[in-house]
């Protein structure tokens, strides 16, 4: 008997600490070992960056494979959808010569995120953050104000949810958001938000202009999914936000919405997880966090403005100065037990060459005394850890040119046999930069 082929290789990308770790480079690159590209969670809080040729994408929604014509992304049913923001991104896409068509397809059971929605968010991180409970802290989140908790709120809600399919059913719709603007009005005003009634007329209008735009890209991405695995293609899961940030395993309550982990992926796509043999787990060389929350390897002084500087950490959604500190291991190893990480990618090595010292967080003093070296995933007893370090000597020269890992200065080599031995996982991929091309490949990843 001829030997079968071998059976397409799917992969899951998923980011291992508080989001923003370079998984949009990550995806772009093996987008080309890759049929289709798919997003299971989240939405327009997400910031992927592509840059190639020097140019530079940043993709909220649409997959960061979209830069390859001949492959299909698919939004599917987990992730919550702005059809304006959606629009827009489509729109920008096209005007830089990026053809939007057969290679992008919706899920019809994606939760559609409502103006309104956007207006909870934002009233409720104000009305929340004016509430000082302790410490001059308050209770907000710190979140995108993009709907993303209200929008996933409704689904669980039901009652008050719209799916893109809906778009398509005007009748449907116009029944359905009479009822909810008037719950909506009700709720914005009790936030203390002075705004006129929601217009339900208005709204519907919107809504199926946005439906008639998206039409032909809306369909049943779980049976596409299976028939594409069925003929033999392989496909790449694309994780927005990341572990730290999942609503069931972060640092609750300041996660977002979804299962962002890679346990995300058999609920927000149809696809069981046993399919998915290769999980990446994406991490900077360092941490950083946007928004609320703890974050035990924070450094407010001059090395977290130094990392912030020469890694531009901005955000790619909101343009906040993201918080910047050492590599935190307990929590990457947390992560990469959650998500089921086979191989690790190491990002943006390069902001940390021209330092000293660097240090690598390898476990926690707790409150006792003691030292732990597991991760507490809740937001009050992570708080009350302290981060206990191993110091690595630093080096000076810029590595952004490097070709490859055995090239790199032998203290930046030793930093990343480091990883590698306190994760005990490999380094599939080391990133010395933005760019495609700024990328070393350890082994095939
Ligand atoms: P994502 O949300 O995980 O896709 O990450 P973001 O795109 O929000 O943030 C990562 C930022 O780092 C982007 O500006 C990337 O262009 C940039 N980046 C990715 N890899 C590297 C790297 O190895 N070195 C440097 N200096 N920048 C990188
Ligand atoms: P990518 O995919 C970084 C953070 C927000 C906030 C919290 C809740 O680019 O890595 P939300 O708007 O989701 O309700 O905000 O989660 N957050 C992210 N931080 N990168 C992201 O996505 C994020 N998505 C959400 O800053 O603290
Ligand atoms: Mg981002």
């Amino acid at each position: 008997m001829p030997p079968s082929p071998a059976p397409p290789r799917h992969t899951a990308i998923v980011g291992l600490q508080w989001g923003d770790e370079g998984k949009g480079k990550i995806v772009d690159l093996l987008t080309a070992d890759h049929d289709v590209v798919v997003r299971y969670n989240g939405g327009a809080n997400a910031g992927h960056t592509v840059v190639t040729g020097g140019e530079k994408y940043a993709l909220h929604l649409i997959p960061s494979g979209i830069l390859y014509p001949e492959k299909v992304c698919v939004i599917a049913n987990g992730v919550v959808v702005d059809p304006e923001t959606l629009i827009h991104e489509m729109n920008t896409l096209h005007q830089r010569g990026i053809e939007i068509g057969d290679n992008l397809r919706i899920s019809s059971r994606a939760h559609v995120v409502m103006p309104y929605h956007k207006v909870h968010d934002a009233a409720l991180e104000t009305f929340l953050s004016k509430t000082v409970v302790e410490n001059g802290k308050d209770l907000s989140i710190g979140t995108t104000r993009r709907g993303i908790g209200p929008a996933y709120a409704d689904k669980v809600h039901r009652s008050t949810a719209i799916r893109i399919g809906d778009l398509l059913e005007p009748d449907l719709l116009h029944r359905k958001l009479r009822v909810i603007c008037a719950i909506r009005t009700a709720e914005l005003s009790a936030l203390n938000l002075d705004t006129p009634p929601l217009d339900p007329d208005e709204l519907t209008d919107d809504l199926i202009a946005h439906g008639q735009r998206l039409a032909p890209f809306i369909t049943d991405t779980t049976y596409l999914l299976h028939d594409f695995m069925a003929e033999g293609r392989s496909i790449l899961f694309e994780g927005a936000n990341a572990c730290l940030l999942d609503i069931d395993h972060g640092t609750y309550p300041y996660v977002t919405s979804s299962n962002c982990s890679s346990l995300g992926i058999p609920a927000g796509t149809g696809v069981p997880g046993v399919h998915i043999k290769r999980v990446l787990g994406i991490m900077k060389a360092y941490t950083t966090r946007v928004g609320a929350g703890p974050f035990p390897t924070e450094q407010e002084n001059e090395i977290g403005h130094r990392i912030r500087k020469r890694g531009h950490e901005y955000g790619t959604t909101t343009g906040r100065p993201r918080r910047c500190g050492w590599l935190d291991l307990v929590a990457v190893r947390y992560s990469a037990m959650i998500c089921g990480v086979t191989g690790l990618a190491c990002m943006l090595l390069d902001v940390l060459s021209g330092l000293d010292e660097i240090q690598i967080c390898t476990g926690y003093r707790t409150p006792d005394g003691s030292i732990t070296d597991r991760f507490i995933p809740d937001a009050h007893g992570l708080s009350a850890m302290q981060p206990v370090y191993e110091t690595l000597p630093g080096w000076q020269e810029e590595i952004d040119e490097a070709t490859q890992r055995s090239k790199l200065p032998d203290n930046a080599q030793r930093y990343l046999d480091r990883i590698e031995i306190l994760t005990g996982l490999p380094l599939n991929i080391v990133s010395v930069g933005p760019d495609r091309n700024q990328t070393l490949k350890a082994v095939p990843a």
